[in-house]
């Protein structure tokens, strides 16, 4: 178990390019898994969740070259290439790996077995398995399905194609059932109740698979073969930026460009939501890196002011909202968060435990059933904090401290392993 120890800065300075997209790389492998030929991937995510992806597509008989590195080389084998495990699939600590990969072995022809660490096997996953079993597959797991290990057997030939009205905004759900959908006869559609990421949409269609989308509707026809371009090369992970825009904004003395990121308008509410705060922030360079938009950001400090973050906005910063509730721990005013109840089931009930550490630091924040208050402005004194197995939060804690009084302490940091490798040392070179 490691801590990290942070000491109050005078200002985050210099450029700075940070690890893959986590999202994007577990997708990269898995599509590249169902082409037709090699895909070398370049910044691919080294971090513990993606690699666990990577390492179950090796173990469904798909050989991936590189594993551990930032450059993987897939030779995909095609729809119908994938083989059956013959040892449970370990998905370590990754939603996104596990609900993905369900809808992938949902509609293969052999059966295979899915676990994750204490956390994830107390995550929901009803929410998928309960589409799935519409589709035909047979799945079973802890209540009934609700809770993992799941055991898979897929239904090959037999998968029938499905309209699904999404309860939650969810990109997981999306792609699970959009990959079991890419089995089925005819279309496959899922309907949002306001938009999620869309890297599955933009991925699928890079390697030419056709899917439409009319407002919240998104639609594939099952049968359709994936051809690689060859290359595929990540841009850097704007929820790991997070850290870093909101580091810089609320460090007097901060001037930071964070280069090369992924700015897909799913995933800029952090951008937004600090522009809407005052944050002096602009976006450089814009160009396309594999289907995605990308640019360099720079941020240099300027005192926030609070704000309301509700509605579409919260799944497109969904990730970001524990460093968000830093950002109003030290903005004028009261911030106020809503819509934001999935916070609950991520890798630790994040209102929860944002609440709980930032109040250590002297914050003044109140938990609501799908949200926050937080009445920022109040100077900040260190504290030992606890990461509560969560990365996010353990980041998002360090960031706290560098604008704190006095040492902070967050405990159980190797968590940030999961997304973020090489986060601490970053900070403290960044951080003067
Ligand atoms: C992700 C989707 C989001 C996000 C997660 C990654 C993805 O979860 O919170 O970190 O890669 O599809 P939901 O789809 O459950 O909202």
């Amino acid at each position: 178990m490691s801590d990290l120890r942070i000491q109050p800065s005078r200002g985050l300075k210099g450029e700075i390019t940070l690890p893959g997209d986590k999202s994007i790389s577990h997708r990269s492998v898995l599509f590249a898994a169902l082409a037709d030929g090699t895909t070398e991937i370049t910044g691919f995510l080294t971090g513990e969740d993606t690699q666990h992806t990577a390492r179950a597509v090796q173990m469904l008989g798909i050989p991936v070259e590189g594993i551990g590195s930032s450059r993987l080389v897939v030779h995909g084998k095609g729809l119908d290439g994938l083989s059956e495990p013959t040892c449970v699939l370990d998905l370590g600590n990754s939603g996104t790996g596990m609900r993905l990969l369900a809808g992938l072995l949902a509609g293969q022809d052999f059966f295979s077995v899915l676990t994750g660490d204490q956390y994830l096997t107390k995550r929901p996953m009803g929410r998928i398995v309960e589409p799935l079993r519409r589709m035909g597959a047979v799945i079973d797991g802890r209540s009934e399905g609700k809770l993992a290990p799941l055991a898979i057997r897929g239904a090959r030939g037999k998968i029938k194609a499905l309209d699904y009205a999404s309860p939650v905004a969810s990109a997981q759900v999306k792609s699970a059932i959009l990959l079991c959908g890419l089995y089925a006869d005819g279309d496959t559609s899922v309907t949002e109740p306001s938009k999620s990421r869309d890297h599955t949409e933009r991925m699928l269609r890079s390697f030419g698979v056709d899917v439409r989308e009319e407002g919240l509707r998104v639609t594939l026809q099952g049968r359709q073969r994936l051809t690689t371009t060859g290359m595929l090369d990540i841009p850097a992970d704007i929820s790991s930026a997070a850290f870093f825009l909101v580091a810089a904004s609320i460090v007097p003395g901060s001037d930071l460009v964070v280069r090369n990121v992924g700015v897909n308008v799913t995933r800029t509410g952090i951008i937004d939501i600090l522009l809407a705060m005052g944050a002096d922030l602009t976006m450089e360079n814009g160009r396309e890196q594999a289907g995605e938009p990308v640019a360099d950001i720079r941020v240099r400090y300027r005192q926030l002011k609070a704000v309301e973050i509700s509605g579409d906005l919260v799944p497109r910063a969904i990730d970001e909202i524990p460093v968000l509730a830093v950002a109003a721990s030290y903005a004028v005013g009261t911030t106020i968060i809503r819509d934001a109840a999935e916070l609950r089931v991520k890798e630790s009930d994040r209102i929860a435990t944002m609440a709980l550490e930032l109040r250590k630091l002297g914050a003044a924040i109140a938990e609501r059933p799908d949200g926050m208050e937080i009445r920022g402005g109040g100077a900040l004194a260190g504290a030992l904090c606890e990461s509560h197995g969560d990365h996010r939060v353990a980041m998002s804690l360090a960031v706290a401290g560098l604008a704190a009084r006095g040492e902070t302490t967050v405990r159980d940091t190797t968590w940030i392993e999961t997304s973020f490798p090489g986060f601490g040392q970053l900070l403290l070179r960044t951080a003067y």
